[in-house]
């Protein structure tokens, strides 16, 4: 019987997996494609647009998010006319389909009929329509209509051969908006009912004998809404529980939206929502029932200055590379739903990208083994609220721009490259051996933004900073969570992982034992999962991993800066510096050089079994003292690094090294002499790209 249930589960598996691979087919590598809204443009336009988009080269489409209002334009009356013909020109170009679900946008009949289906403000205004995102997602009613519409779409399109698969909702999340509805405030009680069991548990782990908090009964809470707080926060974790709370809420609405899908298309057509990559106010890992997880990606919009003078026309480094490596981690599939074609319309300003820097991104997105890249949009829109958001032609509809060239540009690449694609391609040697794994729980990034304790402390700076440092040592990254097995990882990073239990930190423990090198850095292991110090000495937790106590830490202003002194050389931080007592048999790497405690440890290093802990109790703003430690910590064990200009991303796939040059200077690459070179020369202008084998 057990070996029949095991061959039954085996083969069930197999057919999960080879249902999952024959959606993207591996010697394509990769398919691009990009977003057309038929809703938005004359019926008379839509062949000569979509002829338009295969001849730029792109293979696939994506149609219908927002139209529930052209979809069911009254309350049970669908109308898929439309988007027949839309599939029946694609079908004429060759071009497959992703078809989305159009959740996000609640047409008017809806939204006045049921009104109460709209999200809630803190302030307790009630969103308005015309929006999107607008929705509650803990509304019963909104759920029912949600599945209503979805099941109709998927009973008419799930079996037509051009729908290549379905995209959920659109950027799930509220675009951070809390809701405070009567159903979300319903569905919160019911969900700490149901993780708390008893009204004395929560109050143990809300702590609510701090300030008169103590709670009678579940009926009793409310969401935590700051605007109506007086002083301070009664309960921390309150707002954690309203984080993961929210976080869930969007996972089954996915969920539900993701089951009605399955249950009406064929198994060939995959099922994906599209994320914002770096958006925290939703867990993407949390939507382990979707076939893959994917993201949209935005480098330029004002937000960064990147490396150089030119930084800020071609984003931060890391952001392409750090979202490829932290989507494809949920089941080793991922793709970018949403690539920026050009210049947008919402930054703070909006900046023309550096010439040549979409085919750049393109590049990046491709190294980092993604199956897919769409672009957003073809067309720029005439009206509506993105009107000054590029598309990959201009405002006549036919001429192509700057990015839409660009597309072209690497489709044509990528297709000259698909004919040197040899299978299973296995990863060279010397980039393997410096694999790296960091693991990565958004419990924590709510928690240290919840209570930051300096206003300099920003968790997934501080996280991508390490990431960032890695890279520039030209190691592969995997993001991954704390169930992962670690042992296939000579380095492991454990970053600002403020909340741990026992079982985790001996993991890490014996991980290291075992031959590994853990990197651990602030913040680490301070509280538990309810937000608590444990009745112990400080990071108790943690001590005797990293063969040493913290005594304190500290902060400073954001003009002070501090220095800590490593390998001869002085490094500036202002952000949180950790003051260490090192046990017997711990080596110190790094002093404090200023300040009362000048002399005190902040880097420390020892043996652990076969492997070794560093932690590094400092944080800074450059990550120069960040990387120069790891450096040591790679060097310390002998596998060997290659240290990368400031601003260069080299990525492997399939069996050809890509470098992205993000910087504002040409580099030369160190390449092997044998290396064959396809795209690109060894010297890298800046947004520029070097492909070899
Ligand atoms: C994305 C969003 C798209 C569109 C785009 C504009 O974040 O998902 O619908 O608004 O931004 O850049």
């Amino acid at each position: 019987m057990k070996n029949l249930i095991l061959s039954t589960l085996l083969f069930v598996g197999a057919g999960l997996l080879s249902a999952q691979q024959s959606y993207f087919k591996p010697e394509k590598m990769v398919e691009t494609g990009v977003y057309y809204y038929p809703e938005a443009w004359n019926p008379d336009q839509w062949d000569r647009d979509l002829k338009k988009i295969a001849e730029m080269g792109f293979e696939f489409t994506h149609v219908a998010e927002f139209a529930w209002a052209q979809i069911e334009p009254t309350k049970g009356v669908y109308d898929f006319k439309w988007l027949d013909k839309v599939l029946e020109i694609a079908g004429k170009y060759n071009l497959k389909v992703i078809m989305c679900t159009p959740s996000a946008t609640p047409p008017i009949w809806l939204t006045r009929k049921y009104p109460e289906i709209l999200l809630e403000k803190p302030d307790g205004q009630t969103a308005m329509h015309g929006t999107r995102e607008h929705y509650s997602w803990s509304s019963p009613k909104y759920q029912e209509l949600t599945k209503k519409v979805v099941e109709a779409m998927a009973k008419h399109f799930g079996n037509d051969k051009r729908i290549w698969g379905w995209q959920i909702d659109n950027e799930p999340s509220h675009y951070g908006a809390l809701d405070y509805c009567p159903a979300a405030q319903a569905s919160f009680r019911s969900w700490l009912k149901n993780k708390y069991q008893t009204i004395d548990a929560l109050n143990n782990a809300w702590g609510t004998a701090f300030w008169s908090g103590v709670y009678s009964d579940f009926n009793q809470i409310e969401l935590p809404n700051e605007g109506r707080l007086i002083s301070g926060t009664a309960s921390p974790t309150s707002k954690v529980d309203m984080k993961r709370f929210n976080a869930d809420e969007c996972a089954a609405f996915i969920s539900l939206q993701c089951k009605t899908l399955k249950d009406n298309i064929a198994k060939t057509q995959f099922v994906t929502s599209n994320f914002m990559h770096d958006h925290s106010d939703v867990d993407p890992w949390r939507s382990k029932d979707l076939d893959f997880i994917c993201y949209t990606m935005y480098p330029v919009a004002g937000y960064t200055d990147g490396v150089g003078d030119q930084g800020f026309r071609m984003g931060d480094p890391w952001r392409i590379s750090f979202a490829n490596d932290f989507f494809r981690s949920l089941n080793g599939i991922t793709g970018v739903m949403e690539l920026q074609p050009g210049q947008v319309n919402w930054g703070s300003y909006n900046p023309q990208p550096y010439p040549g820097v979409i085919r750049s991104w393109l590049w990046n997105a491709f190294a980092g083994g993604l199956d897919f890249i769409c672009s957003y949009r073809f067309r720029q829109p005439l009206f509506g609220g993105e009107q000054f958001h590029y598309g990959m032609v201009g405002t006549d509809g036919v001429t192509p721009l700057n990015g839409g060239q660009q597309y072209s540009t690497f489709m044509k690449e990528i297709r000259d490259l698909r004919k040197l694609y040899v299978p299973n391609a296995v990863m060279p040697k010397e980039y393997a051996a410096r694999k790296a794994a960091m693991v990565y729980n958004v419990d924590n990034v709510w928690e240290t933004t919840i209570q930051p304790q300096t206003f300099q402390w920003n968790e997934r700076k501080h996280i991508t900073k390490y990431y960032n440092c890695l890279k520039s040592l030209c190691a592969p990254v995997e993001i991954v969570n704390e169930t992962k097995d670690l042992s296939t990882y000579p380095v492991v990073v454990v970053a600002a992982y403020q909340m741990v239990d026992k079982s985790l930190v001996e993991k890490w423990y014996n991980y290291a034992e075992k031959g590994g090198n853990l990197v651990v850095s602030v913040r680490t292991g301070l509280k538990d999962h309810n937000g608590h110090f444990p009745e112990a000495s400080w990071a108790d937790a943690i001590s005797k991993l990293i063969g040493g106590k913290i005594v304190m830490n500290d902060m400073l202003g954001g003009n002070k800066m501090a220095k800590v002194s490593f390998n001869s050389t002085e490094y500036k931080w202002n952000n949180w510096g950790d003051m260490l007592e090192p046990a017997a048999g711990t080596d110190v790497w790094a002093t404090f050089a200023d300040q009362f405690y000048a002399g005190k440890a902040t880097v420390i290093h020892r043996k652990l079994g076969k492997g070794t802990v560093t932690y590094i109790g400092t944080d800074t703003d450059d990550g120069k003292l960040e990387k120069d430690v790891l450096k040591k910590v790679y060097e310390s064990v002998g596998i060997g690094i290659q240290e990368l200009p400031e601003g260069v991303m080299v990525n492997w796939r399939d069996g050809f090294f890509v470098a992205n040059n993000y910087s504002s200077a040409n580099v030369t690459m160190d390449i092997p002499a044998n290396a064959k070179i396809f795209v690109g020369i060894t010297e890298i202008t800046p947004a520029g790209v070097l492909v070899w084998k």
